[in-house]
């Protein structure tokens, strides 16, 4: 199931991540299998399936970098293209943070292509700001990335002076 939702994101977005279809397309089906199986245990890295009448139809990973500074991340956000704009992507990102939180996280990160406006008015929408990092994607290298960054609990905050 991860692979068939991660393959299907990358034919259908390929620029919308920093990584390439091929390379998907490339890795042993076992390791997926393998992914799946760690990420229902971890608490440092998992996934989230969306499922829209029974189907799958959107994907997102979460994680905290193996860095010192353990940062969270939100990452690999896709949903199918028949059920955009139904709150799937919010559901799927709410979900993910409200596991980072439960795992300790309070500030939540994600990077994101500067041509990818879309993904970027997404995250912004719900609360993400720019950090100023910016850098060249490993898996992309003509292509720039932006640091996005809440707080875990900056909607809540935001909604509760409105
Ligand atoms: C980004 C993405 C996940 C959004 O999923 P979604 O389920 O359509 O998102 P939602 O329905 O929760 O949208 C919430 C809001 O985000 C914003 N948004 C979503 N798609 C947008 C678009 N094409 N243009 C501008 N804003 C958009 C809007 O404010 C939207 O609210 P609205 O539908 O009332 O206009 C989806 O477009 C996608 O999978 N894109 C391809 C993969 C991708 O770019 N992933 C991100 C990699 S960093």
């Amino acid at each position: 199931m991860l692979r068939q939702l991660r393959t299907a994101s990358l034919r259908d977005a390929p620029h919308a991540f920093g990584d390439t279809h091929d390379g998907a397309l490339s890795d042993d089906p076992d390791v997926f299998d393998a992914a799946a199986a760690q990420h229902a245990v971890s608490h440092t890295d998992t996934s989230f399936i969306l499922y829209t009448e029974g189907h799958p139809a959107g994907l997102i990973s979460a994680c905290f970098e193996s860095a010192a500074a353990h940062r969270a991340f939100v990452q690999a956000l896709w949903v199918a293209p028949a059920v955009r704009h139904l709150r799937g992507g919010e559901l799927l990102v709410n979900t993910a943070i409200e596991w980072l939180a439960s795992e300790g996280a309070t500030l939540i990160h994600a990077w994101v292509p500067d041509a990818n406006v879309t993904a970027m008015r997404f995250y912004e929408r719900l609360g993400f700001a720019a950090t100023g990092d910016h850098a060249r994607s490993r898996q992309v290298p003509d292509q720039w990335e932006t640091l996005l960054m809440r707080e875990v609990r900056g909607r809540a905050a935001l909604a509760s002076v409105q």
